[in-house]
């Protein structure tokens, strides 16, 4: 074999791998793995929000054409919840009928086994379940008096005397924002398909780890890890909603009991109810400064509400220790149990609820002091990480806002809100900053050489709609030095080790470090044998744990500067987005075709998180309402006008990778930056989301 130098791979736009198989149907999603004697699994789901369940009436429904199985608490396996899996302890909501307790409105409480999907669905609705209702509270505000502050999740950081700063300061804002619940909705809803093979447990199931969820599932039924394997070739979208959720629980439970393959697919409505959802928050922002616009206090305090199962925080008070400089801080989160289901990471978890706030109060501050919403922010760049002390490894935000001001035509902006007026539309602009962690985790890959002269590479990373299959594919094409066809990767498939989720803005960091370190060992070996390729192949595998571990202590993120320019109605309130831009600094890019791809879909969630989303919950039923698309309302086309996303160069010294992340960073400050033009446009602040048209004027 004989390589040549190349091009290079990363950095050029290049079409994703399965694309094609994508859009002519060959790809096979959980849902749609067909074996013999298959059977369907349908949830049903508590109508009460509180309080146990007293009776499960099952047999009319055992008689009902094509059911082989009623599951629920008087009959159901039992499952381990006391383990540790390598995110943490479980949650709670997974560990299905265990137990008569109910937690929430649409907790489930039975699984009906069937046929077929619709033999499953009309049982399921024929169930009569009985409860024994007690008195539920779903009813979250600023001022519960049971909130308290969590052991877990950076609940609280301190540096200097917030009060005493705030009482030095010449101009203070105290101002509370809330935003509402929110719901990922991937196109694909949840599903999994489990069967026992050989005396092997497989799962064909939708998620953003499949090692992930096979070590779950491996330790919630006490099973040899090397018994379980879970596939998850391609996947509908996750966006933080697709780990360990109660279908693969209860698909392996059929599967177990019934001895034959067994497939859970979630409704729409399904996955509203029980797979994760964005906790809403109230959040109070102090902000002190001099007359200069040099901050002296930045305080920030987040409440969110979890369940009564799982203490989850939605962790939006951590933005603020990255972002800005202050002599004092105090950001804190606390968070108040309630009879609803438990909360999960969304799309930026912590950071994009907690930017509406941060940047919209920058914007507040701005007007006060009477300064450039950019000048501000520049004025209180940190030198070092504001709390931790430590360099950045690499931060560009203001090369973010002055590359954006100087592409959007910020300079011929008129800072005075309501002087711009089309017909029965006042226009305005805003702006907002962006940041997201850019972390990285162990992970395995192998690397093969292939006699035929392609490369196969295999790693346990999820494509959830990213583009990492892709990603991957570029990577290691640059390092083999070969054409990326002549790559095939391989990816969700427990089998392939231990790695990194598709989450926390960490894939393609991660996965790319692991599949680097492999290709260049293999590089190097097939150097040593000069490019002798065995018959049976040659493979190099490589575990970053101890590669990562040298990493030196840096605060390490992404930047980016967006902006906005909205109309609004004068008559009916209603907000239109004209264009929106935004410039980011998340190292070195990949594909820029897919990136792009990321960022201008977190701006465009961003439009639909400032304007439209929010789900709602009646307090007397405790059950939600609208949960679905036809209820729920999310930015459509006609919503979404030229979103632009670009990047500076944003080298990281001494990174051996240079890559960043860029899935939670597109949506961080959009909301905040098209919230501010509507104040631009019309003279009104808003401090609640979503802004519907009888908010607005
Ligand atoms: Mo992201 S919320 O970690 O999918």
């Amino acid at each position: 074999m004989t390589t040549t130098a190349k091009p290079p791979a990363v950095g050029v736009a290049h079409s994703r791998v399965e694309g094609r198989d994508k859009v002519t149907g060959a790809a096979r999603y959980a849902s749609e793995h067909h074996f013999e004697q298959l059977a369907h699994g349908w949830f049903v789901l508590s109508t009460v929000a509180r309080g146990r369940v007293r009776a499960v009436d099952d047999e009319a429904v055992r008689a009902m054409p094509g059911v082989v199985a009623v599951l629920h608490h008087g009959n159901a396996p039992h499952v381990a919840t006391d383990y540790v899996s390598f995110l943490g302890p479980p949650d709670p909501t997974c560990a299905i009928f265990q137990h008569d307790r109910v937690p929430h409105a649409g907790w489930p409480v039975a699984l009906v086994v069937a046929e077929t999907p619709e033999q499953a669905r009309e049982a399921a609705e024929a169930l009569v379940v009985e409860y024994d209702e007690e008195a539920h509270d779903t009813g979250f505000r600023a001022d519960r008096a049971d909130a308290y502050v969590p052991e877990d999740g950076q609940p609280v950081a301190t540096k200097g005397d917030l009060d005493a700063e705030l009482a030095a300061s010449a101009v203070v804002l105290d101002a509370t924002y809330s935003t509402p619940e929110q719901h990922h909705s991937a196109m694909e809803p949840h599903a999994a398909t489990a069967r026992w093979d050989g005396g092997r447990l497989e799962v064909f199931d939708s998620n953003q780890g499949s090692m992930w969820v096979a070590d779950e599932i491996a330790k919630m039924f006490s099973l040899d890890p090397a018994s379980v394997r879970v596939r998850s070739e391609h996947i509908g979208g996750a966006f933080g909603s697709k780990g360990m959720r109660p279908h693969q629980t209860a698909a392996v439970m059929a599967a177990t009991t019934l001895h034959r393959p067994v497939r859970v697919a979630l409704t729409r409505r399904q996955t509203f109810a029980f797979t994760g959802y964005r906790s809403p928050t109230t959040q109070r922002m102090r902000l002190g400064a001099d007359p200069d616009g040099r901050l002296r206090a930045f305080g920030h305090e987040v409440l969110n509400l979890t369940s009564t199962l799982r203490p989850f925080v939605e962790t939006s008070a951590v933005l603020g220790r990255v972002l800005y400089d202050a002599e004092a801080h105090h950001t804190a989160h606390r968070i108040v149990e309630l009879d609803v289901p438990t909360p999960t990471w969304m799309r930026a978890p912590g950071e994009a609820p907690g930017s509406f706030a941060v940047e919209t109060a920058l914007d507040e501050l701005a007007e006060r002091l009477g300064m450039d919403p950019i000048a501000l922010r520049a004025r209180n760049e940190p030198a070092v990480g504001p709390l931790s002390g430590l360099p950045f490894s690499s931060r560009d935000l203001l090369g973010c806002f002055t590359e954006g001001a100087r592409r959007f035509g910020w300079a011929d902006r008129d800072p005075r809100p309501r002087t711009r007026r089309e017909g029965r539309w006042l226009l305005g602009t805003g702006t907002a900053a962006a940041t997201y962690s850019s972390g990285v985790a162990p992970s395995t890959a192998s690397v093969t050489a292939e006699p035929d002269g392609g490369f196969t590479v295999r790693i346990s990373a999820a494509d959830v709609g990213t583009g990492a299959r892709t990603a991957l594919t570029l990577v290691a094409s640059e390092v083999l030095g070969v054409d990326p066809a002549r790559v095939t990767v391989r990816i969700g498939d427990s089998d392939f080790g231990p790695a990194w989720v598709a989450g926390g803005s960490m894939g393609t960091r991660s996965w790319a470090w692991a599949v680097t370190s492999a290709a260049e060992e293999l590089r190097d070996q097939l150097a040593l044998r000069g490019q002798d390729v065995p018959p049976e192949g040659l493979t190099a595998r490589v575990d970053t744990a101890r590669l990562l571990a040298e990493l030196a202590k840096k605060e390490r993120h992404s930047f980016g500067a967006q902006f906005a320019e909205v109309a609004v109605d004068v008559a009916t309130g209603e907000v239109r987005v004209r264009r929106m831009l935004g410039i980011f600094a998340a190292g070195r890019i990949v594909n820029p075709l897919t990136a792009r791809s990321q960022l201008v879909g977190g701006m465009t969630w961003g439009i639909s998180m400032a304007l439209h989303e929010e789900a709602v919950r009646d307090p007397a039923s405790g059950r939600q309402l609208g949960a679905d698309l036809a209820g729920y309302h999310v930015a459509a086309n006609a919503d979404v006008p030229l979103v632009e996303a670009d990047w500076i160069d944003d080298p990281i010294p001494a990174d051996p990778l240079g890559i960043k992340g860029v899935g939670e960073l597109g949506i961080v400050g959009a909301a905040a930056a098209i919230v501010n033009a509507v104040w631009h446009a019309t003279g009104v602040r808003h401090r609640d989301l979503p802004l519907r048209p009888d908010r607005v004027l």
